[in-house]
This record gives structure tokens, C-alpha cells and sequence, in this order.
């Protein structure tokens, strides 16, 4: 490490962010497998591209096929799955880019650790939540059925844990709001910190 040398780049994160004419932050979403994370990032992702926003999005289960598949999910495989995450998106907002993120994340101190990797100024944390009980029952990929029988271990909210933002930008109800309403909150919140 005493050995290593960072270059200094000519082209500053404010000169990238005022040629994209925005200003880079990462939206980082986080909730229980199935609380609606990926759909809600998916729909204000495409929002956001709309109205002329330069984004890109980091989904758990598209980077733990590619850049994250040799984690498990260990305590030790999320919180360097997280870690790792949290590092891609600094690189991501340097670039200027409004970056989306959906990881369950379910430890405290791992979220705590992107904020002061991002800088915590360029952080906006949405805590998705669902209870249990209805993302159990949506089960859209069946894995909480898995869990329940065993065939998949460490499962959050079954036999791993998940800790409770106490803190979060937003917070998302998707079993009081539709899919609609909870995009046009998200929007209401993102876009007048975004704008240059
Ligand atoms: S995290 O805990 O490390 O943040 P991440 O968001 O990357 O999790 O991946 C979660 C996704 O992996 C889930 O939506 C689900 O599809 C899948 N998955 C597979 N096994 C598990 C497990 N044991 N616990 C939670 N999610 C799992």
C-alpha cells in the first residue's frame, strides 16, 4: 500500500458533473429479498433517463452473477459484496453518473461504510420497506420457501438477519403505496438533488 502512488487526473468530478449537467449521487436501496428494490430502482431508473439524467444501476442479483459471483452469502460474502459495491459506485459517481443501487444490505455498519466511501453528502438511502410477512407471501422466486424448508440457508429475515435503517432519506411503504405512487415520491425526492 506505502507503495502505491495515486495520479492526479486533469478532468475533476465537477467538471464531468457540469458536462453531464448534473450532479452525481448514489441512490442506494435497501429492504428484504422481495420488498420491491429492484422494481421501484428499475421504474426510477427509466424515469430519471427520461427526463435526460446520465444513470446507471447495480442490481444483487445481475452483479452476483458477474463481478460478485464468488461470494456467498456468508456474513463475510455480504459485507464484501457491499464493500465492493459501495467502491464500483464511487468510481460511478467520479464519473459523474447518478448511480442506483439495489443490494438487500442488510448490516448497518456495511451501509455506514458506502456512505463514507461516497461521501456522505452524495448518499441518499431509501429503506424499502415491507414486512416480512408480504414479501414472504409474494415470493416471487420462491426462495423464502426454500428457506423455510432449508434447502436455502442463511436466508435474510428467516435465519440471517436484516437490521432496520434508523436513519433513512426515505422511506418506501409498498404495501400502502402502488408502484406509481412510491416512483413519484422516489422522483419528488431524487430529481431536485440532482439537477445542476
Ligand atoms: S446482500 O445481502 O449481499 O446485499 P444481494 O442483494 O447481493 O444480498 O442479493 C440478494 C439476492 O440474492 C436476493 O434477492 C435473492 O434473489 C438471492 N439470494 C440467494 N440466496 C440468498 C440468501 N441466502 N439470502 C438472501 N438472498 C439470497
Amino acid at each position: 500500500m506505502s507503495n502505491l502512488f495515486p495520479i492526479q487526473t486533469k478532468v475533476s468530478k465537477a467538471e464531468r458533473e457540469q458536462l453531464l449537467q448534473q450532479r452525481a449521487k448514489l441512490i442506494w436501496f435497501t429492504g428484504l429479498s422481495g420488498s420491491g428494490k429492484s422494481t421501484l430502482a428499475v421504474q426510477l431508473e427509466a424515469q430519471l433517463y427520461a427526463r435526460g439524467f446520465k444513470t446507471y444501476l447495480l442490481d444483487g442479483d445481475n452483479i452476483r452473477t458477474g463481478l460478485n459471483k464468488d461470494l456467498s452469502f456468508s456474513d463475510e460474502g455480504r459485507v464484501e459484496n457491499i464493500r465492493r459495491i459501495g467502491e464500483v459506485s464511487k468510481l460511478l459517481l467520479d464519473s459523474g453518473i447518478v448511480v442506483l443501487s439495489a443490494f438487500i444490505s442488510p448490516f448497518k455498519a456495511d451501509r455506514e461504510q458506502v456512505k463514507a466511501i461516497v461521501g456522505e453528502r452524495n448518499y441518499i438511502e431509501v429503506f424499502v420497506s415491507t414486512p416480512l410477512e408480504i414479501c414472504e407471501q409474494r415470493d416471487v422466486k420462491g426462495l423464502y420457501k426454500k428457506a423455510r424448508s432449508g434447502e436455502v440457508k442463511n436466508f435474510t429475515g428467516i435465519d440471517s438477519p436484516y437490521e432496520t435503517p434508523d436513519a433513512p432519506d426515505l422511506v418506501v411503504k409498498t404495501n400502502e403505496l402502488n408502484i406509481d405512487q412510491s416512483v413519484e415520491l422516489l422522483l419528488n425526492y431524487v430529481e431536485p438533488r440532482i439537477i445542476i
